[in-house]
């Protein structure tokens, strides 16, 4: 691959390509789990909700519950990439925390872990760092977004350079599959690029084969769920479910959903995004299909569309919600859970990273 296959990592072609490899894998996955390792994770920016939980928690859980070896990433370092300071950055790790276990990730099976606590890890982004142009990371398509987003902020060095700290957090553990949405098929391109360049440029230090994989990408049909005013979910615009909220702030924020004045409620996305998207979460919640609850609901309008969906999320999430206030009345709990999958991570960082040495010549360790 070019650094132009980079750039173009998100055009047309080059989607239509991931998500047929994205189709095998599955296949392959069923064949045999323990062909792959999963690594994939989430900024500590704020708690998770439907959009979090029915795009791409639950696929984790699924994955899991398959058998493949799963690795999450609490990606505290990276909230500040973007943004100065860190803001309550403790109390969002454990919420977090939270969140996974009481959506189902059992830490038994996943390893669940913090950057800042994994030094290895981050040391990897040094030598990664010399294996890319600054020019490349300007042309990242995800970089660039996010830097737009910033309005008018200056590029810090960190944002610029993420996707290659994203590169240590996939190869550090050797993943070779990470699940994630088409906005980051670049870093998972940068990824790649590193791994083999890794290669070509030091070597293997004496294994038989590269220090790293080429990890890929797993695109899932993960559902688009919006907020409750039909337009992206997002804590900003206040149009958020939380995973955690309970029945009674959940009735509240869906009783200021946005609907129309047609009183005949149907499923029609483009013409009515926002009715549209409170079927499509009823029908998420109960396992139902969207059209068919339309016609239940009938000319009921938008109170009894609202009644639906507000019953179906609260039924779907309560037992989630027993198990999510459990676990946030037990912060030692919580803490024992984190701890093991630092010790766990850090224990695998550092046997990459003697890997790198080695392949560097960098081994100090043993008479030359
Ligand atoms: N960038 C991801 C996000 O903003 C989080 C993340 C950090 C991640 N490191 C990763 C995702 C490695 C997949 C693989 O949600």
């Amino acid at each position: 691959m070019t650094t132009d296959d980079l750039a173009s990592s998100t055009s047309d072609a080059s989607l239509a390509r991931t998500q047929a490899r994205s189709a095998a894998i599955e296949t392959e996955i069923d064949a045999d789990p323990s062909r792959f390792r999963v690594l994939t994770g989430d900024r500590p920016t704020g708690n998770l909700h439907l959009g979090h939980y029915f795009g791409t928690l639950r696929n984790r859980v699924r994955l899991q519950r398959r058998g493949v070896e799963t690795f999450i990433l609490v990606a505290d370092y990276q909230v500040i990439t973007d943004r100065d300071g860190v803001g309550p950055i403790r109390e969002r790790v454990f919420s977090l925390l939270a969140d996974y276990l009481a959506a189902g990730l059992d830490p038994e099976a996943t390893t669940i872990f913090t950057h800042s606590s994994v030094p290895a890890l981050n040391q990897l982004m040094l030598p990664f760092l010399s294996l890319v142009t600054d020019s490349e990371l300007r042309r990242n398509p995800t970089v660039k977004a996010e830097f737009d987003a910033t309005g008018g902020r200056p590029m810090s060095g960190l944002l610029l350079t993420y996707p290659v700290h994203q590169a240590a957090d996939i190869l550090f553990c050797k993943a070779n599959l990470v699940p994630v949405g088409k906005d980051q098929l670049p870093h998972l391109e940068q990824a790649r690029v590193v791994a083999r360049r890794f290669d070509e440029r030091y070597g293997r230090g004496g294994l038989d084969a590269p220090v790293f994989p080429q990890p890929e990408a797993l695109l899932t049909k993960a559902p688009s769920v919006l907020g409750t005013d039909g337009e992206k979910m997002s804590k900003s615009r206040g149009n958020v479910i939380e995973i955690g909220m309970d029945a009674d702030a959940t009735a509240k924020a869906l009783k200021k959903a946005v609907t129309d004045s047609d009183r005949n409620i149907t499923f029609d996305p483009v013409g009515r995004p926002a009715v549209s998207n409170l079927l499509t979460l009823a029908a998420l919640a109960s396992d139902g299909d969207e059209v068919e609850l339309a016609a239940q609901i009938g000319d009921g309008g938008g109170g009894a569309l609202k009644k639906v969906v507000t019953e179906a999320i609260n039924e779907h999430l309560a037992p989630v919600r027993a198990r999510r206030a459990e676990l946030a009345a037990d912060p030692a709990y919580l803490l024992s859970v984190l701890r093991r999958g630092n010790e766990r991570a850090n224990a695998i960082a550092e046997e990459t990273l003697d890997q790198v040495r080695g392949a560097m010549q960098m081994d100090y360790t043993t008479a030359p």
